[in-house]
C-alpha cells in the first residue's frame, strides 16, 4: 500500500465549459470558476504536505479554441498571477511555469518571471503551472539539446540514455508525479507529462473541475492509498520490500 500522501500530484483540470454550459454561463464563467478551484486545492495541497502540485492549464493544443476563449483564458491567467502571488508567496509556495512562453504577451511573461522569482526560495510547496504546455514539445526541445550537444562533439549519439533525456525535461528537479488526476470525465492523457507519468497512478473522475472540491480530491488521495505500485516487480516482491522497511523501522 502506498502512503496515502503522494509526493507529487498532476492534475488535467477539465471540465470547466460543460459546468457553465450547465448553468447556461458563458465557458468563461466556468474557467473563474475553475480557477476558485484551484485556490482551495492548493492550499489543502501545500497543509497535507504534498511537495508538487502541476496543474495543466492550457495545452499547446488549446489554441485551436474560438480566439475569444483564448483571449480571455490568458487575461485570466494574468489577473490570477498578479492577484495571487502576494499570498502563494505568504503560505510558501514556490510557483513556477512550465511551457512554451514564447507566444505570450511581453506583459505576461514578465509577471510569470516576477512571480517566479519572488517565490523561488519558497520551500513549502511546488506549485507547478502547465501552460503552452505539451508532452511532445518537452520531449522535443530535450531531445533537441542532447543533438545539439552531440554536434559539438560534447556527447556521442551511442552515449545517450534515457536518464540523460529524462534531467532535460520540464520538471525534471521534482519527483515524477506519483498520481495523476483527470477531472471532467474524459478518460486521456491529452499530451500533458507523457514522459514524466510513466508509473504515475491514474484517477479519472466524472466530476467537473469546478465541483472537484476538497471531498473529491481527498477521495482520489485514498484510491492512490490504496493501490500497490508494482514498477514492474511482482507484488510479492513490492511487499517483501515493506516488510523489511517496517522491519528496520522497528529496531
Ligand atoms: C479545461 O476545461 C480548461 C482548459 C482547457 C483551459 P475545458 O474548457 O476543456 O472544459 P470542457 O471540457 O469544455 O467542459
Ligand atoms: C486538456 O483539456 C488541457 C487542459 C485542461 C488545460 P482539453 O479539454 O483541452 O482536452 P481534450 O481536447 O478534450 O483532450
Ligand atoms: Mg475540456
Amino acid at each position: 500500500m502506498e502512503s496515502l500522501i503522494p509526493r507529487h500530484v498532476a492534475i488535467i483540470m477539465d471540465g470547466n465549459g460543460r459546468w457553465a454550459r450547465k448553468r447556461q454561463l458563458p465557458r468563461i464563467a466556468g474557467h473563474r470558476a475553475g480557477v476558485e478551484n484551484v485556490r482551495d486545492i492548493v492550499r489543502y495541497s501545500a497543509e497535507s504536505g504534498i511537495e508538487a502540485l502541476t496543474l495543466f492549464a492550457f495545452s499547446s493544443e488549446n489554441w485551436r479554441r474560438p480566439p475569444t476563449e483564448v483571449r480571455l483564458l490568458f487575461e485570466l491567467f494574468l489577473l490570477v498571477l498578479e492577484q495571487e502571488v502576494e499570498r502563494l508567496d505568504e503560505a510558501g509556495v514556490r510557483l513556477r511555469v512550465i511551457g512554451d512562453r514564447t507566444p505570450f504577451s511581453r506583459k505576461l511573461r514578465a509577471a510569470i518571471a516576477q512571480a517566479e522569482e519572488r517565490t523561488r526560495d519558497n520551500g513549502n510547496l511546488n506549485l507547478v503551472i502547465a501552460a503552452n504546455y505539451g508532452g511532445r514539445w518537452d520531449i522535443t526541445e530535450a531531445a533537441r539539446d542532447l543533438a545539439a550537444c552531440a554536434a559539438r562533439g560534447e556527447i556521442r549519439p551511442e552515449e545517450i540514455t534515457a536518464e540523460m533525456l529524462g534531467e532535460r525535461l520540464a520538471l525534471a528537479d521534482l519527483p515524477e508525479p506519483d498520481l495523476f488526476i483527470r477531472s471532467g470525465g474524459e478518460q486521456r492523457i491529452s499530451n500533458y507529462l507523457l514522459w514524466q507519468l510513466a508509473y504515475s497512478e491514474l484517477y479519472f473522475t466524472e466530476c467537473l473541475w469546478p465541483d472537484f472540491g476538497i471531498d473529491e480530491f481527498e477521495r482520489a488521495l485514498r484510491s492512490y492509498g490504496g493501490r500497490q505500485r508494482r514498477f514492474g516487480m511482482t507484488g510479492e516482491q513490492v511487499a517483501g520490500e515493506l516488510d523489511g522497511v517496517l522491519a528496520s523501522e522497528a529496531d
